[in-house]
This record gives C-alpha cells, sequence and structure tokens, in this order.
C-alpha cells in the first residue's frame, strides 16, 4: 500500500516537473510579489532563469542570503535587503533598529496567513474555513491561564517530572546512551500534557507518540505544501493530509472519552472541584462561544494544537540545552555552579517545587537564556505580511506595499557581535555573571534579562503582537527539567557536536546527538 501510493506520486511528479517549473517561475519569482525597493542577496543576475535557480538554492543557502545582507546591508547602512525563499517567496529582510514595525496593528501587518501556511488547517486539520483560527479559543486559553500567573503549575511538573524518572527512564550508576532528542521529547511530552490534560492521560505513551508523530507531519507537511505554487499544492496536500490525519484521529479517539466525561461533569461540577488543565479551561470557553466548538472532535483539534505549538518548540529548546551545556568546554564549572544555585535555594525554600523557589534560579534561567540565544531555530522569525493599502513606509523614500513580506534576521541579530561579544560561543552564566558576589545581588531580580523578557536583541519567543504566551510557564518548566537533571545525573555528550546545519528557513535540531547519563552516586 505505502509503496503504491510512493509510485503513483512519482508518477505525479514525473509528469509535472515541467510545467511545475513554469508555476514556479510564475508564482514564487519577484514579479508574482509587490516590487521590493531594497537590494536583493542571493540572486544571480547574470544567469539564465536567474530567479527560479534562485529559489531552489535557497534550500541551502538562506542561512548564507541572510547573513551576507544582514552584514552587507544591515549592519553597515541600517537598511533593509531582499532575497528569493522557496517557502515564502520574496522575502524583506528589517534591519535591527526597524524591527518596531512588526509592532504595527493586525490589520497593517497580517500574521494569520503565514500561520496558515505553518498549519495547513484545510490540509492538516480537516478545517478548510480556518475556523479553529480565525476563533482561536486554544490560544486565548493560554494567554489568559498559563501566563505570569503561573505558580500553580510548579508542584504538579515537579511531581511529574519525578515520575517519569523514577517509574519510565530509571537510569542507575550504570551509564546509559539516551538520544538527545528523544530524551528531550519523551519529557517534554509527559510535561506539557500533564498542564494540557491532566492525569491520567499525559502518562498514556501512545498518545505521546502519536501526537509527537503528528507534529513532525504538521511541520514538515506545511513546509511542502506551501513551498509548492498554490496551483499544485492539491497534487501532494491531500496525500500529506491523509498521513496528518491518520495521527490526529488516532490520538482523538484516546482523548474523546476523557472529553466527553468533562462535558458531562460540566453542568454538575461546583467550580472547587474543576481539574485546573488547559483540556478544562478550554470547554468554559468554548461554552460562551458558537455551540459547534463544544464538539469533542473539535475540542481535541484546539488540543492537538496546543500540543503541536508547545512541544516541538520545547523539545527543540531542550535539546539545545543539553547539547550547548554538556557539550560545553567548561562544562564542568557551569554544572557545579547550577549545582551550588539549586542546593542553595533547595536549602531556603525547602525543595523546588514552588514558583517563588523556582524564580530564585538565576543561573539556571540565565543557561536557558543563552541556550535559545545561541542556538536559534530559524534563521528568519517572525514573517509577517503587509496588509495596509498604504504600505509601510520604511523611511528614506523606502516603501513596502501591500501583500509583501517581511521578517526579522533571528538568527543574524542572536549572533551579532555588537550585542554579545563572542556571539557563537555558549557562555551559560553571561546572563547572571554580572551579579554574582558584587553586593548587588538584590538587584538581580529586577535587572538581569530573564528568560521570559523579550527584546530587539533576543527573538526567540518572537517579537511584537504574537510574541510567545507561554513563556512564562514554560520558562519555569525548563528550569525545573534542568534543575532536576542537573542534580541527579552525571551526564556527557557522546562524540563530538553536530554542527548546526540549515534547510530552507529551519535550523536543523541536533537529532543525531546522544548523551551518556547515570546516576549520581550520593543521590537517592
Ligand atoms: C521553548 C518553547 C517555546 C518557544 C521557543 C516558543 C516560541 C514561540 C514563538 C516564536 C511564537 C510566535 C510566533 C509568531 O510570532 O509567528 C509563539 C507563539 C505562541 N506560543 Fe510559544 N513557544 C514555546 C512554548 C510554548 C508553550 C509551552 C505554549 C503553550 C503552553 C506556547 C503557546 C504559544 C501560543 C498560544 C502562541 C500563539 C500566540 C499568538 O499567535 O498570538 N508556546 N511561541
Ligand atoms: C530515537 O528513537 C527512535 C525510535 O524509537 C530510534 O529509531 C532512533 O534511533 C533514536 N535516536 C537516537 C539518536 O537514539
Ligand atoms: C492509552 O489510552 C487508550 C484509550 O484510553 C487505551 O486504550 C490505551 O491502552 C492507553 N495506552 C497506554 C500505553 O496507556
Amino acid at each position: 500500500m505505502a509503496f503504491l501510493r510512493q509510485l503513483l506520486l512519482a508518477a505525479r511528479f514525473a509528469l509535472l516537473l515541467p510545467l511545475a517549473f513554469v508555476l514556479f517561475s510564475r508564482e514564487k519569482t519577484k514579479r508574482a510579489f509587490p516590487p521590493s525597493p531594497f537590494q536583493f542577496v542571493g540572486v544571480q543576475t547574470d544567469q539564465f532563469m536567474a530567479w527560479t535557480r534562485a529559489l531552489f538554492r535557497s534550500v541551502t543557502s538562506t542561512a548564507v542570503n541572510v547573513n551576507e545582507g544582514y552584514k552587507t546591508f544591515s549592519l553597515k547602512h541600517n537598511l533593509a535587503f531582499s532575497l528569493p525563499s522557496l517557502t515564502y517567496g520574496c522575502i524583506t529582510i528589517l534591519p535591527p533598529s526597524q524591527l518596531d514595525v512588526l509592532n504595527r496593528p493586525e490589520a497593517d501587518l497580517l500574521s494569520h496567513p503565514i500561520q496558515m501556511e505553518v498549519m495547513q488547517p484545510g490540509y492538516l486539520m480537516g478545517d478548510p474555513d480556518e475556523l479553529l483560527f480565525k476563533n482561536p479559543i486554544q490560544f486565548e486559553v493560554v494567554r489568559q491561564h498559563m501566563t505570569k500567573d503561573i505558580g500553580f503549575f510548579a508542584a504538579s511538573t515537579a511531581d511529574e517530572i519525578h515520575h517519569l524518572f523514577s517509574e519510565g527512564f530509571r537510569f542507575t550508576s550504570k551509564q546509559t546512551t539516551v538520544g538527545v532528542w528523544n530524551f528531550s521529547l519523551r519529557i517534554v511530552g509527559r510535561v506539557a500534557n500533564r498542564a494540557l490534560l491532566g492525569l491520567p492521560l499525559c502518562r498514556n505513551e501512545t498518545l505521546l507518540e502519536r501526537s509527537a508523530m503528528y507534529a513532525s507531519v504538521v511541520y514538515f507537511g506545511s513546509t511542502i505544501i506551501s513551498s509548492l505554487p498554490t496551483s499544485m499544492r492539491w497534487l501532494v496536500g491531500p496525500i500529506i493530509g491523509v498521513v496528518g490525519r491518520r495521527h490526529a484521529n488516532f490520538c482523538k479517539q484516546i482523548m474523546e472519552p476523557l472529553i466527553e466525561e468533562r462535558l458531562r461533569a460540566r453542568d454538575k461540577a461546583d467550580l472547587t472541584e474543576m481539574p485546573n488543565d488547559a483540556l478544562q479551561w478550554m470547554i468554559q470557553k468554548s461554552a460562551r462561544s458558537d455551540p459547534n466548538n463544544l464538539k469533542p472532535d473539535v475540542i481535541a483539534q484546539r488540543i492537538l494544537i496546543l500540543q503541536i505549538t508547545s512541544i516541538y518548540t520545547t523539545t527543540l529548546a531542550l535539546s539545545h540545552i543539553l547539547v550547548n551545556l554538556y557539550g560545553s568546554e567548561s562544562k564542568d564549572d557551569f554544572v557545579a555552579g547550577l549545582r551550588s544555585e539549586c542546593e542553595r535555594v533547595t536549602a531556603e525554600h525547602q525543595g523546588l517545587s514552588t514558583k517563588q523557589a523556582i524564580d530564585k534560579l538565576y543561573r539556571m534561567d540565565s543557561t536557558i537564556r543563552e541556550s535559545l540565544r545561541v542556538s536559534p531555530f530559524s534563521v528568519i522569525a517572525p514573517i509577517r505580511i503587509v496588509g495596509s493599502e498604504g504600505g509601510i513606509d520604511l523611511g528614506e523614500g523606502h516603501y513596502l506595499q501591500k501583500g509583501a513580506r517581511v521578517g526579522a534576521p533571528f538568527q543574524a541579530i542572536h549572533h551579532d557581535d555588537r550585542y554579545y561579544t563572542n556571539p557563537y560561543k555558549f557562555d551559560a552564566f553571561r546572563f547572571s555573571r554580572a551579579f554574582e558576589g558584587s553586593g548587588i545581588g538584590h538587584r538581580q531580580h529586577s535587572e538581569q534579562e530573564l528568560t521570559v523578557n523579550v527584546n530587539d536583541r533576543f527573538l526567540s519567543w518572537g517579537y511584537g503582537r504574537h510574541v510567545c504566551p507561554g513563556r512564562w510557564y514554560i520558562s519555569q518548566t525548563l528550569k525545573q527539567i534542568l534543575s532536576y537533571v542537573v542534580q541527579k545525573y552525571d551526564i556527557s555528550l557522546q562524540g563530538e557536536r553536530e554542527d548546526p546545519k540549515s534547510l530552507l528557513n529551519f535550523i536543523v535540531p541536533p537529532t543525531k546527538s546522544q548523551i551518556k547519563i547515570k546516576k549520581r552516586d550520593h543521590i537517592r
């Protein structure tokens, strides 16, 4: 069956290759977009079919092109530049001084169409009218319940981490080798689902595995779909859709009995007995809108959207943290510094399972922020489309017209030595060191740049209107995970560090890296 499907796919491609070339040239070249007033990077204008060839080269050269443009135009002249991208067609990259453009109101600068390219709800979620995103109840749940006031999650997260390590992994004082990605995914899947669905479903390994598979299909499938010209998407979209929706339906079947039970209990239960998790908050919010939103299938799909937006990004973050920390030349110093901080705060707060205690882990916070800084997830982010009729004025006679695509040079900014000395070096205590033994420790809480702080030199949470509302919750959670691991285990990176490679706009995650892990002797 699978083979037949592949054969069919190959046949469709072979027949349509010449047509495809024409369609790519028509829909993805700069003629299909409003003219850019800026210089182009990555197009060799003297070549035959220069733009189409540049488009295909962007698969491997997006990072190189953005870096070149950043050095040539942004650093020297404070100017934007444009480049071809197979996924986005033609995109203009803002210089750091103009990131403020990303704060424009929604009508001037659209994020919805870009989000739809990333999610492809028509093909991958059975939602061609994009209703799940036009009324994004799942995002409102995060915004209302998972922002600054996150103390509530600390104890259940601590419990979940401890349960997974003691009942699931069961590492001993004998060394075990695990893949960094697999290890991170298992931790994050458990912990995030505890907040989304609560016990016992967050421990259902089948559900966790299948929702991770769904996330991969959504991320990789949507990139393939949106890299094709619109007139070709129907060829490939449905095939990717079938694969994706099979995973989604499997997950829904596991979640639906719980959802139905919660819906039945909704009228009866008094408020004090309500479970505290995203599912429950979602049901309460959905009840106040269109009755359609209370269908178990719709609620399950919204939970799936939260799983894919939170679990993939967090697994990426945790994998990088482990590789950066345990692959660092100064690993021993960093680990010793983190352990002593954990011990001190544990003693002061009788443990690390309250928000008050976790908030005191400043070196831990710095380690996480530094890893997010040194290992950005993509070359360009965020990406938006100009929506205002009059376009956007970038000064000195430069206008971005309606329909133009703009983005921020995420990776280049994080590696700019004007903002960070030794920018390619992972320096775990970069953000906390200034407060050590300086007599200004009391100012640390208000003055240290914390993981959750967003500014124009730190774009891991996005920038402008759609900045990640899950960052307080996940920053606290990552600190809890890392303190647990650092305190209880000895870890080393197996082999050499992988050099980060880029593919289209992605920076490839460290999926091949492995770590050796064993329990520390004197820790029970
Ligand atoms: C380390 C992990 C995470 C990273 C790096 C991250 C990063 C981001 C980024 C960059 C955006 C903005 C996208 C854009 O502007 O186009 C975003 C949006 C969002 N994130 Fe996160 N995120 C993480 C974890 C989470 C978690 C755990 C949750 C939920 C519990 C979450 C919920 C959301 C939501 C709901 C949005 C959409 C906001 C909107 O469109 O207005 N994120 N995230
Ligand atoms: C991760 O897990 C998958 C499937 O369980 C396995 O095939 C793969 O080899 C693992 N990766 C690493 C790096 O250990
Ligand atoms: C997950 O939940 C489903 C549905 O409740 C159940 O059939 C299955 O056995 C569970 N799997 C595991 C590994 O707990």
